[in-house]
């Protein structure tokens, strides 16, 4: 598994010629669709290309498609137009009465739908809320229960379910790799985490990313971007998790700035890509304290959720490179920290932790999104109460420094 920092010509990343995100190739007695890229960190069978679509359908002998989206999103995308002609004479239901930041009453509404309609396969189209709602519809269908009866733990969730096929619409969140997604219970935000929940089959089509605001393009590309270096230092980090974390750095920093200032489909392929490997990287490293001091910003405020992780990553990459080595709790010790932060720089081109500092704030700025809390719009004395006392204790949890809430109000305060 590659590991390098350093980009060469001859890495299929460099290529200036765009290209599909997947191509098809024999392996074994198998047709699987591969990325150069992606197969130069890890090959995958779970991508499948547009043209490779029908091919799929007809070996899953997919008679019956459940079609989870945002109708304005399905359309803006492009992905009705391209997906329509694919699924040929089949049985299509769309399903799309879901809200941004899924309820539960709404998966018991996608389970209800699903389980009249009798699908052989689920698609779903979307950025992170409609791959959510059709990923916990699919792991929360246990009969006899509520929807939050599998997400609050009480009941395990349905590890039989139909095959999902999960589009993203968005360079993000990742969340078609991973096998977690978010929902609310009486406004309480859940997380349900099980195998179960990753789609078994994902399609890149960066093309669908071209309609995109560029605010959307933006916070997503942001989010990506925190989810990749969050990942290299999580305490649940692996090798394999750095591997994809650090390529998909490679490729956001570079890409993102240029899908907001020159776009161009390569740079919406890279990022496309980045964002799906970062995905893959949390899906096994999870998130950290940027994330965990983040949410308040996005509920209190409405900060878009990449634009508020974004704004913690300077203060605190600041924090955790300063801690002394009796505040680390990753067991791999500060050298290990210190050396994966090193990695970080050598990707970002900084020459040292603090150096990177200065170039995490250039990058931000460059993209025009808030560094500080008077740029944000946001109250700075109510922002530093209110987000020490938010912290997500789990995403909290996966920092490689202990961060108390004394330590959160010094963190913030460089931000007011
Ligand atoms: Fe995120």
């Amino acid at each position: 598994m590659s590991t390098s920092a350093s980009s060469s010509s001859s890495d299929p990343a460099s290529s200036s010629v765009a290209s599909p995100v997947c191509a098809s190739v024999q392996h074994g007695r198998r047709k699987v669709f591969v990325d150069p890229v992606l197969a130069s960190v890890d090959p995958d069978d779970r991508l499948v290309s547009l043209e490779a679509l029908p091919e799929l359908f007809a070996t899953l002998a997919v008679r019956r498609v459940f079609l989870v989206c945002d109708r304005g999103a399905y359309q803006f995308s492009g992905a009705a137009e391209s997906l329509a002609g694919l699924f040929g004479d089949r049985d299509v239901e769309v399903f799309d009465r879901f809200t941004p930041n899924p309820k539960d009453f709404e998966i018991d509404d996608a389970i209800a739908a699903m389980r009249r309609f009798g699908p052989d396969i689920i698609v779903a189209v979307g950025g992170g809320s409609g791959l959510d709602v059709a990923k916990l519809s699919r792991a929360c269908d246990v009969a006899g229960v509520s929807a939050r009866d599998v997400i609050c733990g009480k009941v395990a969730a349905n590890t039989q379910g139909v095959r999902l096929l999960a589009v993203p619409t968005t360079s993000g969140t990742g969340s078609e790799a991973t096998h977690f997604s978010a929902v609310y219970v009486d406004g309480k935000k859940y997380s349900l985490a099980d195998q179960s929940m990753r789609p078994e089959h994902v399609l890149l089509e960066p093309r669908f990313t071209e309609s995109l605001p560029a605010s959307v393009t933006l916070a997503s590309g942001l989010d990506a971007t925190c989810q990749a270096i969050e990942s290299m230092w999580s305490v649940k980090s692996t090798d394999a998790s750095r591997a994809y974390a650090e390529r998909a750095l490679q490729l956001a920093w570079h890409a993102l700035p240029e899908c907001l200032l020159r776009p161009t489909a390569e740079a919406r392929r890279r990022m496309m890509i980045a964002a799906h490997l970062a995905g893959r990287a949390i899906n096994l490293g999870q998130t950290t304290a940027c994330h965990a001091m983040s949410y308040t910003l996005t509920a209190k405020w409405n900060i878009p959720h990449g634009q508020a992780v974004a704004l913690m990553l300077e203060p605190v990459w600041h924090f955790t490179a300063d801690a002394e080595s009796s505040s680390v709790i990753d067991p791999r010790g500060r050298g290990h920290l210190h050396d994966v932060m090193l990695r970080v720089c050598r990707v970002i081109g900084a020459h040292d932790l603090r150096h990177a500092r200065d170039r995490i704030v250039q990058m931000l700025h460059r993209l025009g999104t808030p560094i500080n809390f008077s740029e944000a719009k946001i109250p700075a004395r109510d922002a530093v109460d209110l987000i020490s006392q938010g912290i997500d204790p789990v995403r909290m949890g996966n920092h490689p420094v202990r961060i108390t809430p004394e330590d959160a109000v010094q963190i913030l305060e460089p931000l007011c």
